[in-house]
């Protein structure tokens, strides 16, 4: 094939253009504040782990992510020490998180691009603090996705009646349910796409969806179970703790039955 011929051609050089990439960018720089203890909960063990490294392992699990960069504290020094087999040829460390989740987000996709993630590639971005992930809702947010104008994000049907307080912490108003989410993690955008809309929305959105929707953008709701919910409160830990040590044993008992 004549590479320079194809490099010059308007139709084939579209033709010849490689691809859209998958990156996951996980946001692993908060400190944890409503989870209180001692240090940033994303280092906490959790079933015999530090809940980053469950996060990362169901992330290395999906085939179709090129790679995963992880965001950390620009003074992190624990990273390293507690998921020593992370870095690698799928797994980048960028010491670059900023003052809220946000900018640390913003902050990972520039270290992304300076990797060589072009515009159109498209960038999965997932909390650390969702250690309860599978590679299969991952699959299932990409298989909606890839072919979506705009991207979307895994999120959850609300099935409770909803509340609104009033400052004493009693009942304001009951609030219309029907047609509400509670958006999770991962969410899916085009890498071109995210930056501008972060830039545009500032570093106060607490989930990319919500920078994209500024722009008028409609992003594609995939319905995932509760159990991917955000270890927040102190009670979450050992809710997330009793889910991976079942996972566990749920594995242990298939192998010894193989
Ligand atoms: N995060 C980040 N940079 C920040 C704040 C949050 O990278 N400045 C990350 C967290 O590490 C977490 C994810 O974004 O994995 C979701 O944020 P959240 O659950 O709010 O974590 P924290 O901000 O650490 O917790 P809190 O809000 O209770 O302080
Ligand atoms: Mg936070």
């Amino acid at each position: 094939m004549n590479v320079g011929t194809a490099r010059g051609g308007g139709k084939l050089a579209g033709f010849m253009r490689p691809p859209p990439r998958l990156f996951a960018l996980v946001p692993c720089a908060g400190s944890g504040v409503r989870a209180g203890g001692d240090g940033p909960k994303q280092y906490r063990p959790l079933a015999g782990q530090p809940m980053v490294a469950h996060t990362l392992a169901a992330l290395a699990a999906v085939p179709r992510l090129a790679a995963t960069l992880v965001v950390l504290a620009p003074d992190d020094d624990r990273f390293e020490a507690v998921v020593p087999a992370f870095a690698g040829e799928r797994g980048w460390v960028a010491r670059v998180g900023g003052a809220t989740r946000a900018a640390s987000v913003a902050a990972g996709l520039g270290a992304l691009a300076a990797r060589g993630a072009a515009d159109d590639d498209w960038v999965l971005v997932h909390d650390a603090a969702r250690c309860l992930l599978r590679p299969a809702w991952v699959e299932a947010l990409i298989d909606a996705c890839l072919d979506h104008p705009v991207g979307g994000l895994l999120a959850w049907p609300l099935a409770d009646t909803l509340k609104q307080a009033d400052a004493a912490g009693n009942v304001a108003a009951t609030v219309d349910r029907a047609g509400k989410w509670a958006a999770q993690t991962p969410q899916m955008f085009r890498l071109g796409l995210l930056r501008s809309a972060l830039e545009a929305a500032g570093h106060g959105v607490t989930d990319e969806s919500a920078a994209v929707e500024a722009l008028g953008l409609a992003p594609r709701l995939v319905a995932a179970p509760l159990e991917n919910f955000k270890v927040t409160w102190p009670q979450d830990f050992e809710l997330a703790g009793r889910l991976l040590r079942s996972r566990a044993a749920e594995r242990a008992a298939a192998q010894e039955g193989a």
